[in-house]
């Protein structure tokens, strides 16, 4: 076999000359006839041209190169040259090409089911390029991402390395922990009827890697969650997974906007400025969502007080009921942008985030048009003034109780900034969201829900608080004792979409057993689910905390891609299958057997 001596993306005009060995795929095949034949090969690394002709070439030589076709693998060793042709600008190799004198075919293919082309607009549905996943990799675009994930985890290691982490493996088979999606479990062989899960995330061990001494951890480690993926959203994931001992937030959110800094630093040559912050109180209040997007304006503003004033009867219903409020965004120049047909239609689509409508109103000279206008006249100036409006704004209205009332909003800000494409491009709009509560009361079920994972700290100054609450009270006053005590965690978000999360733990095992308590767990069992972690944490604890990223996510927006499938290597459908070795399928009853497992599916849910 012709061994190979350079690449398809390497060749330059100074190797004019130079006796070369080239390997790859066909990707293009051109017969000028009268003896002269180009290809075009590709590899990983670029494309080459390679000539065929019956000067330099033997008969034989031309043949072979005439029943080659594309995505043929081949070898090829010729000479460099200046392209007979003139170069092509669009090529890096473009100002040469090689004059082959000895080929050797190497794997001839099947038909293709679809040519891995980027640039010829012809890719099939995601269904088929998953199905050939081979194929589809070998896209210029997707090699372009798979190398962009490979550098975005080397950063990620050298730039912890020097901070002094240590990459620690941990178990994928374990215990379940608690990140509130659905285990996969595996059943055990050896001990019939046991099960284990694969980690939703390593929380546990990390915390207990802190409780061993090893100070400051890392893992790039896969997470399993049994949940119905989403545009952003698999599965099977993975994340960059990071622990800290004696450590307090400043200290966490210092080491990790660094990183995100010297990320963003050495894989897109951008200096990000340093990160705001915001509460979650804000985050919601302003925008409706606890990772908010922002890029752009339209934030939501309160305008109760004035509401209050008039007698719109959506407006007095909604602030009667308890946590009532009406709430307002302003659509600069929304006048013109915004259609009837468009605003009749949010008011339908907000149904589902539970709000009754979208009442709308148009900003004149010093009056409000059409709409609710009329309704809410008495506050015309006051309103215009609240919300900075000008002649041609449009306002659009929510009212109903606060959390109906920010989540239908907070929607709708978004619809109307794609609507009327209001998102600027190329921003990077990084932020911290921190100061979340801890716990937050479900009055249906009647228990209390930890926000974060149930290992997040109080921030100090609520230690105490947290302390004394009598965990089997649910009347309304401790109830909102309960939601005001604040946590000490924190996400990181970037253009709207949450890349990170963490918090500081708790490290004495009293205040992580009264969490068990409010969490309505009784210590048995809190002792059956978290012993090992309530054992540990009884031996020693530092303090500690950390955070986890999402490694798929932080690729996504590096890749400027809005499909998680795009940048892993074998993802998985809607249906959590994978097309391509057709996973996951039957398997032997004998199988079942030795694991002592017995299938009940009838064929219907
Ligand atoms: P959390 O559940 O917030 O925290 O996850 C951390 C980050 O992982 C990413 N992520 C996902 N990415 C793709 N598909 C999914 N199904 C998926 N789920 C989460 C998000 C998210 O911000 N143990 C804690 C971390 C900690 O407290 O240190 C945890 O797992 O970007």
């Amino acid at each position: 076999m012709l061994k190979r001596t350079h690449n398809c993306g390497e060749l330059r005009e100074q190797h004019v000359g130079q006796t070369v060995t080239l390997c790859g795929w066909v990707n293009a095949y051109r017969d000028h006839g009268e003896g002269l034949i180009f290809l075009d090969l590709r590899d990983r690394y670029g494309l080459t041209q390679l000539v065929f002709d019956t000067e330099t070439g033997t008969r034989e030589l031309l043949e072979l190169a005439d029943r080659i076709r594309n995505e043929d693998v081949i070898a090829a060793r010729g000479t460099v040259r200046l392209r007979d042709g003139g170069p092509n600008p669009k090529l890096p190799t473009g100002k040469i090409e090689i004059v082959v004198s000895e080929c050797e075919v190497l794997s001839k293919t099947a038909k293709p089911p679809f040519l891995p082309w980027d640039d010829k607009g012809q890719l099939p549905g995601e269904e088929v390029r998953l199905r050939y996943r081979y194929m589809d990799l070998r896209r210029p675009r997707m090699q372009e991402i798979l190398a962009k994930r490979h550098r975005i985890t080397k950063v990620t290691r050298d730039y912890f390395d020097e901070q002094g982490f240590l990459e620690i493996e941990t178990p994928m088979l374990c215990r379940s922990t608690p990140e509130g999606a659905r285990d996969f479990l595996v059943p055990s062989r050896l001990q019939p009827g046991m099960w284990y899960a694969l980690p939703q995330s390593p929380q546990l061990f990390k915390q207990i890697l802190m409780v061993a001494g090893c100070d400051r951890y890392l893992q790039i480690v896969r997470c399993f969650r049994d949940e119905d993926p989403r545009a952003d959203r698999q599965a099977e994931f993975t994340q960059i997974d990071l622990e800290m001992s004696f450590v307090d937030r400043e200290t966490v959110l210092e080491t990790m906007e660094g990183f995100a800094r010297r990320l963003w630093k050495e894989v897109e040559g951008v200096d990000l400025p340093p990160f705001e912050r915001l509460t979650y109180r804000e985050a919601m209040d302003r925008f409706g969502i606890d990772r908010p997007d922002t890029r752009y304006g339209l934030e939501l503003v309160d305008v109760s007080d004035l509401a209050a004033k008039t007698e719109f009867k959506v407006f007095t219903e909604a602030l009667a009921k308890p946590r009532g409020v009406v709430k307002c965004i302003r659509v600069p120049g929304g006048a013109d942008k915004l259609t009837r047909k468009m605003t009749d239609g949010y008011s339908q689509w907000v149904g589902q985030f539970g709000a009754g409508g979208v009442p709308v109103t148009k900003v004149g000279d010093g009056k409000l048009e059409a709409g609710i206008g009329k309704f809410i006249e008495p506050i015309t100036a006051e309103l215009i003034e609240r919300m900075g409006a000008e002649p041609g704004d449009t306002l659009l209205f929510g009212a109903d109780t606060y959390s109906t009332c920010t989540k239908a909003l907070g929607e709708l800000r978004q619809r109307v900034a794609r609507d009327l494409d209001l998102i600027p491009q190329g921003k990077w709009n990084f932020l911290w969201v921190v100061d979340f509560p801890m716990f937050e009361f479900d009055a249906q079920s009647d228990r209390f829900y930890a926000l974060h994972h149930p290992f997040t700290a109080p921030t100090p100054e609520y230690v105490e608080q947290l302390m004394a609450i009598d965990t089997d009270d649910h009347s309304p006053e401790n109830i909102d004792r309960v939601e005001s005590i604040v946590s000490a965690g924190y996400d990181m978000v970037v253009n709207g979409s949450e890349i990170g999360g963490g918090s500081i733990r708790i490290h004495r095992q009293d205040v992580q057993s009264q969490v068990f308590r409010l969490l309505g767990l009784t210590p048995e069992q809190a002792k059956q689910k978290f012993s090992f972690l309530l054992e540990a944490l009884s031996y020693g604890a530092p303090p500690h905390g950390g955070i986890a990223f999402g490694l798929d996510r932080l690729v996504m927006h590096l890749c400027r891609t809005e499909n998680i499938r795009d940048v892993i290597a074998f993802p998985k459908t809607q249906t959590g299958a994978d097309l391509m070795c057709q996973a996951p399928n039957e398997v032997d009853a004998e199988q079942l057997r030795e694991l002592h497992v017995a299938s009940t599916w009838t064929g219907e849910d």
